[in-house]
């Protein structure tokens, strides 16, 4: 059975029984900025769980798009998928467990023709939050599972909650046999040897966690999710997603077109262009913060992984009509948004191609200083540098480091990645130097574009032309500079000029931290030195300019598009005042 008619079958079978279909919610969350992606069916049904009413009835169901990256590493193993479609049927406050469990069996055992031996169930163990949950045990005894193959599990198994807090309760979850031997004589569903694959999840969502405790809700709700391409692999037999229809021509044609033979690359590379693809088409942009930055994180490994197969990066093009083809059926966005997927995924792949070259340079520099040092660990500063500076996503780096016999230290690198988003978010409070209080990709670019403009005037105008005052927006940069003259319009020019020199030389923003004094002495730029803690932070451009800054910047210069001067005007006495665009090209 394919998957479309997996699908198709689901909200059929729900529908029959009083459900009302409703559409999947984009990937990016419309109104919860506390999350990055939808990860589950439930995320946009909250308010209704949690007691609203939804318009469409107490009993719901739908597909939805799901993207969950805790685990971007283990990508092209035979399980992880960043991007998944996730089927669900819901009841706010109208059935409940014993319902639910028939609904569950009629549907795997009748629709889908699983033979019941196949199936083994888990349900809650109990605990001092919640009994243990031998209603459903007896339902499914009722509906036709033995009791030997319903198993007790705790919260770790048994028990679903997205994130910290919210509405959450015990689950029941249904087992596949493969039919692999068990790997012992203990080999239970909770095993992950592969004999058992999990295939559906029942949520009984009656309680409501948040830092106090738990507390009941005032309805009782149920909350599924069946992953359709697992359940696609198993019903055909097949042992991983990537051997379904939903990969095969993709898969295919990476093989046709690879020099060096590596299924993992291949798997990673078509899971990755499936992923990027959905979120841009949801509207997702690469940057270098929150959900951009893991978008980028998709983009750049799966770039990674078409170097290492060897298939030019030209392909990228056809790589994206194939799966648009493949997949429009079932995601009409993917055709409908292909130009605009065609245009982010080149023009990132542009980027990145700038930065590895030397960020490959700057890594085996610091292999080779590991293995004097007697090492075979690249320790997280180093990988921080990379990331920071080159653009490196940290698990581009462990693959590198892999493959060479050496591994980073990537706890040393998550605390550093903390404390410099802390210090970002504690910088664009400086408003002082430049107002950065939104960060976005457009606004972090300007901030660059800003220290080259005050290093070009200091080149253009003299030594004098010190920074009085800046401001940034999305859409523009305005810059304050001591100057006792209106410039010439050849004088404008010449300051573009570098500045668009300066970009497209393509010259790695650095960041350092030092004592004051020391950067002063080392002769960095700063506005009010005053303002500044003893420790500070220098961001350099190559030596075009040094300055001190609480950031963030962009990795490298060729990130900012062209410089273009709109305006030049007075601001006050001796204070001269620019206005200036990027564009992007
Ligand atoms: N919300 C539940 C899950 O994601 C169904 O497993």
């Amino acid at each position: 059975m394919k998957a479309i008619e997996i699908r198709n079958k689901y909200l059929n079978f729900f529908k029959n029984h009083g459900h009302n279909v409703i559409p999947s919610a984009p990937l990016i969350p419309e109104n919860d900025p506390s999350v990055l992606f939808t990860t589950a069916g439930m995320q946009p049904l909250v308010p209704y769980l949690l007691g609203e009413k939804h318009p469409e009835g107490t009993r719901l169901t739908d597909y939805q798009k799901c993207v969950r990256t805790n685990d971007i590493e283990e990508v092209g193993d035979n399980r992880h998928l960043t991007y998944f479609e996730m089927l669900g049927n819901w009841s706010l406050g109208d059935y409940f467990k014993e319902e639910s469990i028939q609904m569950s069996y009629d549907f795997l055992t009748k629709e889908l023709q699983i033979p019941a031996e196949k199936l083994s169930v888990t349900c809650f163990a109990g605990d001092e939050d919640c009994p243990k949950d031998e209603v459903s045990a007896s339902c499914w005894k009722k509906a036709g599972i033995p009791e030997e193959r319903i198993y007790f599990y705790g919260k770790d198994d048994n028990w679903w909650i997205a994130g910290e807090e919210g509405p959450c309760g015990p689950d029941t979850e249904m087992f596949y046999d493969t039919g692999k031997p068990a790997c012992s004589p203990d080999c239970q569903p909770s095993c992950d040897c592969g004999k058992y694959v999990e295939i559906w999840n029942n949520v009984f969502m009656e309680y409501f966690k948040d830092k106090n405790g738990y507390t009941k809700l005032e309805q009782k709700n149920v909350d599924t999710g069946l992953g359709l391409e697992r359940m696609t692999m198993l019903l055909q037999g097949k042992e991983t997603p990537y051997d379904t229809e939903l990969f095969e021509p993709i898969m295919k044609k990476l093989e046709e077109l690879q020099k060096i033979d590596s299924i993992q690359s291949r798997r990673i590379v078509a899971e990755h262009l499936r992923s990027s693809m959905m979120i841009i088409a949801d509207g997702g942009r690469p940057s270098n913060i929150d959900r951009g930055y893991v978008l980028r994180r998709l983009i750049r490994r799966m770039i990674r992984h078409l170097n290492k197969l060897q298939i030019s990066l030209d392909e990228i093009s056809t790589l994206i009509a194939i799966n648009v083809e493949n997949l429009k059926g079932m995601y009409p966005e993917l055709e409908k948004n292909q130009a605009t997927i065609q245009e982010v995924l080149l023009e990132e792949k542009n980027k990145f191609v700038k930065t590895l070259a030397h960020g490959e340079r700057e890594f085996n520099k610091e292999m080779q200083k590991a293995k004097q040092a007697g090492t075979n660990v690249i320790n997280g500063q180093v990988v921080f540098r990379l990331y920071d500076t080159y653009g490196f996503p940290p698990e581009v780096t462990k693959e590198l480091a892999e493959e060479n016999g050496f591994q980073i230290d990537l706890e040393e690198f998550e605390k550093l990645f903390k404390q410099h988003q802390e210090k970002s978010r504690a910088g664009s409070e400086h408003k002082f130097k430049g107002g950065l209080a939104d960060q976005t990709e457009e606004t972090i670019a300007y901030h660059t574009a800003t220290h080259l403009l005050n290093a070009a005037l200091k080149q253009i105008i003299g030594k004098d032309a010190h920074q009085r005052g800046s401001n940034i927006t999305a859409e523009r940069m305005r810059f304050d500079f001591n100057c006792d003259h209106k410039l010439t319009e050849e004088e404008k020019k010449a300051v573009e000029d570098l500045v668009n020199e300066w970009i497209q030389e393509g010259i790695p923003v650095t960041k350092q931290e030092m004592s004051k004094e020391e950067a002063i002495k080392s002769g960095a730029e700063c506005m009010f030195i005053e303002k500044y803690p003893d420790i500070v932070t220098v961001y350099s451009i190559g030596d075009v300019s040094k300055e001190l800054c609480g950031g963030p910047h962009v990795s490298n210069t060729n990130e900012l598009g062209r410089f273009k001067i709109k305006k030049e005007e007075s601001s006050s006495s001796g204070i001269r005042r620019i206005k200036a665009v990027l564009i992007k090209e």
